[in-house]
């Protein structure tokens, strides 16, 4: 039925923190270099529903959705191309969720890691249960990334290695739905790493991540940017003495954003020995070449919330022409159509 149709790229972005550069050379630059190919239809949302799995913050939660969507706008996404939207916009979303969860194993959700690795912190703690302040969400929450994905019949879902086990997980309930209410009603959606992309290290030289409290945000002044690359660790070498690219955060961080032939000669700096503070302050001119024009259309639209509400609703809309009529379906199959 849709085989002259574009192929589907979708990903989720949970909105609990600022993006920081480490997202960007992860997940942002290759979503939106993927949205400018003329066979893929993607569609990028705010996964502010996830948020709430994690944080019971409001205001966080509020500040991080609008931060997120001023990022990629600011970062040159083109959402009359690629379907831009929040999760909680799209109402089939939870409805979604809640047929899938009346034909998802419970026992496939026992098996997911992140419900695993709470009940194992449970139990190192020596608590008596091991299910302590463990919320029907986290347990949940790969059903509602399931419906996600499946309500748009994504072809491929852009992750890091962490979430592989939910695009699996979601294709087994894919596949359940189908063989119970004897349909293709979903396609089976595929994991796409990238294995190009190194994760990219934080301040203390651990992968850049807002837990860890050592990421470079990427919006950050010119000053405050100088401060944050200054304080990247490096080991005690001297000036003068050759320094070792491959095991060096600032070289990665360098090597991320350079072109082929600067990140040549900053290799051979290394070898001739350039100095910590040297090599900190060309990393920091690169940088912030690079963002100092996204930086001003970010802050321009953080003060122009109205604009991204606006984009976000149409977003909204596109989507939810699509999924509405998918629900019809799913309800019809389920046997809660309407009666005429
Ligand atoms: N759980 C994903 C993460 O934390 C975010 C997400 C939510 C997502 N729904 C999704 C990613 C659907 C891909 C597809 O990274």
């Amino acid at each position: 039925m849709h085989s002259t149709r574009k192929t589907r790229v979708l990903t989720g972005i949970t909105t609990t923190g600022t993006p920081h550069l480490g997202n960007y050379v992860g997940a942002i630059k290759p979503a939106i270099a993927a949205s400018q190919d003329p066979d893929v239809q993607s569609f990028y949302f705010l996964a502010d529903y996830h948020a709430l799995i994690k944080c019971q913050d409001p205001k966080r939660v509020q500040q991080s959705r609008l931060e997120i969507a001023a990022t990629w706008l600011a970062l040159g996404l083109d959402t009359d191309n690629a379907i831009f939207y929040r999760q909680s916009d799209i109402i089939e979303i939870p409805e979604l969720t809640w047929m899938l969860s009346c034909v998802c194993a419970k026992g496939l959700m026992n098996r997911a890691h992140a419900y695993k690795a709470a009940v194992a912190e449970n139990e190192d703690a020596g608590s008596q249960d091991p299910d302590k302040g463990i919320t029907m969400g986290l347990f949940g929450y790969p059903v509602l990334m399931a419906a996600d994905i499946l309500m748009f019949n994504a072809n491929k879902v852009p992750v890091g290695r962490d979430q592989i086990q939910h695009i699996e997980m979601a294709r087994d309930i894919a596949g359940r739905f189908n063989h119970l209410y004897k349909g293709q009603y979903f396609t089976l959606p595929e994991a796409v790493v990238d294995e190009k992309v190194d994760v990219l290290g934080g301040l203390d030289g651990r992968k850049m991540s807002k837990s860890y409290n050592n990421t470079i945000p990427l919006f950050v002044s010119d000053k405050k940017l100088l401060k944050l690359v200054r304080k990247i660790k490096t080991n005690s070498l001297e000036p003068g003495e050759p320094k070792d690219p491959q095991t060096c955060t600032l070289f990665q961080i360098y090597s991320a954003f350079a072109s082929a032939p600067d990140v040549a000669a900053m290799r051979e700096q290394y070898a001739q020995g350039v100095g910590w503070g040297e090599a900190k302050n060309q990393l920091f001119e690169y940088l912030n070449a690079h963002l100092e024009a996204p930086r001003e259309r970010y802050n321009a639209l953080m003060e122009d919330p109205a604009h991204i509400e606006a984009v976000l609703r149409q977003g909204a809309e596109r989507a939810r022409e699509e999924a509405a009529i998918t629900m019809d379906k799913l309800r019809s199959a389920a046997g809660l159509g309407r009666f005429i």
